[in-house]
Formats: structure tokens, sequence, C-alpha cells
């Protein structure tokens, strides 16, 4: 039998993503293991949840480094003694330098609240609401130099309705981004994923656009 890959997420916060992804390693796979879990925040809740599962974490307070690039050093260093396959950005809130994404190219995905290109940064729920938008989502991309600009690998939409607000919208898109990065992470570990000359592979074709999360089969989930 194939050796799980061995990935390492990187959290900010509450970690809800990384929870999904805990549970969904536990019931459903064998084939990737998280090794580790970074978080640039001693008080990030996805720290405990890490632990509960027996996880091993490291604590790389961006606060006490005097530049970015001293920051994602260490953090490369980290990440690098593991021997890790693929760094799993969720919900990680720092913008890397363009040596680290480049270390890690083809290697590292991130999780974005927003239906890329469209709304790249911060307060992406409350940006689609007051654009009037009837759909939001959410991408998951390879990461690359440009800020949430990497190729995207799939994506999964929600209606906005009238009665939204943005922590109503955030919800909706949380649930899907659960049975979401699971999935993506699977692909990748089952080397079914790619990225060669700025674009996406999937079993050894290009993809012309995104994944659509509704319009998966059976056997691809
Ligand atoms: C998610 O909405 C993700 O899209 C964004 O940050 C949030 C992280 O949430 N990058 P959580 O910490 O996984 O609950």
């Amino acid at each position: 039998m194939k050796q799980p890959i061995r990935i390492a997420v990187l959290i900010s916060g509450n970690g809800s993503n990384l929870q999904t992804i805990i549970d969904h390693q536990k019931q459903h796979s064998h084939e990737y293991e998280i090794a580790l879990v970074v978080s640039n925040k001693a008080d990030a809740y996805g720290l405990i949840r890490a632990e509960k599962a027996h996880i091993p974490t490291e604590i790389i307070e961006h606060s006490k480094f005097e530049h970015r690039k001293a920051f994602d050093y260490a953090l490369q260093m980290a990440i690098d003694s593991k021997q890790i396959d693929l760094v799993v950005l969720a919900g990680f809130m720092r913008i890397l330098t363009p040596a680290f994404t480049q270390h890690f190219l083809g290697k590292m995905i991130n999780i974005h609240p927003s239906l890329l290109p469209k709304y790249t940064g911060l307060n992406t729920h409350q940006r689609a609401l007051e654009a009037g938008d009837t759909e939001h989502g959410l991408s998951i991309h390879f990461v690359t130099p440009e800020l949430d600009g990497g190729p995207v690998i799939l994506q999964a939409t929600v209606p906005i309705t009238e009665n939204d607000t943005k922590e109503s919208l955030k919800e909706k898109v949380h649930q899907k981004e659960h049975l979401a990065y699971p999935l993506v992470i699977q692909w990748f570990a089952q080397n079914k994923l790619q990225l060669k000359n700025n674009q996406v592979w999937f079993q050894q074709t290009v993809l012309s656009k995104p994944q659509q999360l509704h319009h998966l089969n059976d056997q691809d989930i």
C-alpha cells in the first residue's frame, strides 16, 4: 500500500476547516496524515483541536519577528523539518513572501471565501452583499506569489437571499468549505492534482475552468 502523504495545516484562529480535515482523515482516508499544525497566534482555538487529535503543533508568532522574511523563513524551516508533501492554508491570516510561495509552489493550497477572481483579500461576505450579488461561495486554489491569485482548483457556490446578513452568508460558505477542503486534499494525496505552467491539471488533463462541487460524480467524492 502507498504511504500516506504528509500534510501541514497552517491556521490563525478557530480552525473549523482544520477540524473537518481531522475528522475526514480519521473516518475516510489512509491516503494522507496531518503531520503538523502551525499557528501564528498562541491563542488560536485550532491548536486545541489539533492537540485533542494528538497532532504535533507549533506556535510561530509573527509578532516576534522583525520582518516578514524572517517569519516566513522560520515557518519554512518548521515545515521542512517534518518532510511535508502538502501545505494547507486554513484561515492562515498572513501574507506570504514570494520566496516562501516559490519554495512550496505546487505543494501549497489555500481556501478563500469568495468566487475568485471576485473579492480577493478581506470582508468578502460583506462585499458580496453590498454588490447585490445573487450568489457567493468559496475557492480552493494553488498558492502563487499573487495574493489569492493562484489557479483555482475547485469552487462551490451558495445562493444569496434577501434575508442574508454577512453572518448568515459566512455560515453558509463555511458549510460548503467543510465539504470541499478534505476532498481537494484527498485528490492531491491520490496524485490527481498538479500545478504546471500556472495551470491546474486534474487527472492528467488541464482544467479549463475550476471544478464545481455540485457537478462532481460519486467517484470523485
Ligand atoms: C474560512 O472562511 C476560510 O475560507 C478563510 O478563513 C476562514 C477560516 O475559518 N481563509 P476556520 O478558522 O477554518 O473556521
